[in-house]
C-alpha cells in the first residue's frame, strides 16, 4: 500500500516487517491527544498566516469529525499506516483531499509524537494524585477508628513493642503523601510543551511555539529543539515514581497478607477482595494484595526497560523511542487499578480487635517498659537492659510473662522496682506513654491525624 512518506521509495516491505515496525496497535492509545494537537496546531498555521484560513476551517473541520468518531470507538486503524499519527493523516487525507496534507506543515511526527506522550501522561498524573488522596482519606478513615486499637509493632518480624493499630496504617499515608509529592513535583517537568520543534532543527515557518503550548494547556515550553524531540525523562521520572509507589504498596500488600493469614488472624478482608480454593473449601486466599504485590515486578521492569533504551541512543529521535510507550501506558494501568484496589480493599477489611489485644499480652513486647522504669529511676540504661533481660530470660524458663512476675521476684532483680509497674507493663500504658512527638502515644495520634488531614487540603493539582 502507498505510504505517506512515498516518495523515496521504489519497493514495498512485506506485511510482516512493516507490522514489526508499526505501533498503531498500541498507539492508538494516544488518539485524543494527536487530535487536540493537529487541531491547535492548524489553528496556529492560520493564526501565523501560514496557510489559509479556508484550508484551516476545512482541516480543523476535519479533524473534529475523526474526534467525533474516536469518541465513539469508531475509527478503523490499519496496520500499514503504521502508527496513530499517519493513520489519523490519511484519514484527514480521504476525508478532506489533498488538502488535509497541510496538517503536516512545519511539524514532524517527533515533535508530534512527544506533544502526545506530554498531553496524556500530564492528565494520567494528576489522575494518579487525586487516586492516592482517596486512598489516604481510606488510610485516615480506618486510622481514626483505631486510634486505641493495640497491636504488636515489630522489628525483624518479631513483637518488638506495642503501639496503636492507627499508628501502623498512618505510615503509610505519609509514605504516600511523598509519593504523591513526587508525582505532583514531576508535573512541572511533563507540563513542557515540544511542538513546534519540527523533526529535531525546528521549522523555517514562521510558526508560534508558545501560542500551541498555550492553547494546549502546557505551562511551558522546551528551550532546544533537539532536547525536544529526545528527551524521554518525564517517562523515566513516571517509572521511577511508579515504582517507589508500587514499593510501597507491595510491602503493605505483604502486611496484608501476613495479617489475614490463619497464624495471624489480624483482619479478614471482605469475601470480594479474596477468593477461594478450586480444592480445598476452606481456603480465603487473598488474592488482590499478592497480584499487587506481584504486579510490582512488571513496573520496575519497565522503568529498566526504558532507562536500556535510551543509554545509547545519539541525539535527536531514532526509533527506538517507539519502545517508550507500552511501558508507559501498562504503568499507568497497573498503578491505577492497583490503588482503586488497595484502596478498597483496606476501606472494607474488618479489623480484629481482640486478636490484636490478646496478641500483645502473650508476648515480651513491654520489656522495654521495665527497662525505661529502671532507667528513669537512674540506673544506666545498659544495666537495666540486663537486668531485664535476665528476668525476661527466667520468666521464659518458668512458662510466664513479665505482668506474671511476683513483686518479691522483681524486687530479687532490683529493689527499686515497686507496685506502680504492674500497670506500666500494661500495652496500653506502654502505648499511651510514648508521647514523645511523632511516636505512637494516643495524644500524637490525634496529631498526627490533624497533620495529616491539613497536608490533604493543602493540596491542589497544578491546571
Ligand atoms: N511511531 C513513532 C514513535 O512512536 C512516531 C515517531 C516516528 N518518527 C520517525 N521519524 N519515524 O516513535
Amino acid at each position: 500500500m502507498k505510504k505517506l512518506w512515498n516518495g523515496r521509495f521504489k519497493d514495498y516491505a512485506a506485511d510482516w516487517i512493516e507490522e514489526f515496525g508499526a505501533s498503531i496497535s498500541f498507539d492508538q492509545e494516544l488518539v485524543m491527544e494527536d487530535l487536540q494537537g493537529s487541531i491547535v496546531h492548524v489553528e496556529m498555521l492560520k493564526e501565523c498566516g501560514i496557510i489559509s484560513e479556508e484550508d484551516a476551517e476545512l482541516i480543523t473541520g476535519g479533524l473534529k469529525s475523526l474526534k467525533a468518531k474516536a469518541e465513539k470507538n469508531e475509527l478503523l486503524y490499519d496496520v500499514s499506516s503504521e502508527d496513530i499519527h499517519l493513520n489519523l493523516e490519511k484519514m484527514l487525507i480521504e476525508k478532506i483531499g489533498p488538502v488535509g496534507g497541510k496538517v503536516h506543515t512545519g511539524r514532524s511526527r517527533n515533535d508530534q509524537v512527544a506533544t502526545d506522550m506530554h498531553l496524556y501522561l500530564k492528565k494520567q498524573v494528576k489522575e494518579i494524585i487525586n487516586e492516592i488522596g482517596d486512598f489516604q482519606e481510606v488510610l485516615m478513615g480506618k486510622a481514626s477508628g483505631h486510634i486505641e486499637t493495640i497491636a504488636p509493632g515489630y522489628t525483624h518480624l518479631q513483637r518488638a513493642q506495642p503501639i496503636s493499630f492507627a499508628h501502623h496504617l498512618m505510615a503509610y499515608f505519609w509514605m504516600l503523601q511523598r509519593d504523591k509529592e513526587r508525582y505532583q513535583d514531576s508535573l512541572k517537568r511533563i507540563d513542557l510543551s515540544p511542538l513546534g520543534a519540527g523533526a529535531l532543527a525546528g521549522t523555517t515557518f514562521p510558526i508560534d511555539r508558545q501560542m500551541t503550548a498555550e492553547k494546549l494547556g502546557f505551562s511551558d515550553l522546551y528551550e532546544n529543539s533537539l532536547d525536544a524531540v529526545s528527551d524521554r525523562d518525564f517517562i523515566v521520572e513516571f517509572l521511577s515514581n511508579s515504582s517507589i509507589l508500587i514499593m510501597h504498596l507491595s510491602r503493605f500488600a505483604e502486611e496484608v497478607i501476613l495479617w489475614a493469614s490463619q497464624e495471624f488472624q489480624f483482619i479478614e478482608l471482605h469475601d470480594s477482595y479474596a477468593t477461594g480454593s478450586s480444592i480445598m473449601p476452606q481456603k480465603k486466599n487473598p488474592d488482590m494484595a499478592e497480584l499487587i504485590r506481584g504486579k510490582t515486578g512488571r513496573v520496575y521492569g519497565h522503568l529498566i526497560g526504558m532507562l536500556t533504551i535510551l543509554k545509547g541512543l545519539p541525539l535527536a529521535y531514532n526509533k527506538d523511542m517507539q519502545e517508550d510507550k507500552e511501558g508507559m501506558f501498562d504503568t499507568v494501568k497497573t498503578i491505577r487499578t492497583s490503588l482503586k484496589v488497595f484502596t478498597g480493599m483496606i476501606e472494607t477489611m474488618s479489623v480484629n480487635e481482640q486478636r490484636l489485644s490478646a496478641a500483645v499480652r502473650k508476648d515480651f513486647s513491654n520489656a522495654t517498659e521495665l527497662a525505661d522504669y529502671l532507667a528513669a529511676k537512674g540506673i544506666p540504661f545498659r544495666e537495666a537492659h540486663e537486668i531485664v533481660g535476665k528476668l525476661v530470660l527466667k520468666c521464659i524458663g518458668e512458662g510466664k510473662y513479665l505482668s506474671d512476675v511476683k513483686l518479691e521476684e522483681f524486687k530479687e532483680s532490683c529493689p527499686l522496682i515497686e507496685e506502680s509497674i504492674y500497670n506500666i507493663l500494661t500495652p496500653e500504658q506502654a502505648v499511651m506513654r510514648r508521647n514523645s512527638y511523632g511516636g505512637t502515644g494516643f495524644e500524637q495520634i490525634k496529631l498526627q491525624l490533624k497533620q495529616a488531614e491539613k497536608a490533604l487540603k493543602k493540596e491542589c493539582v497544578p491546571q
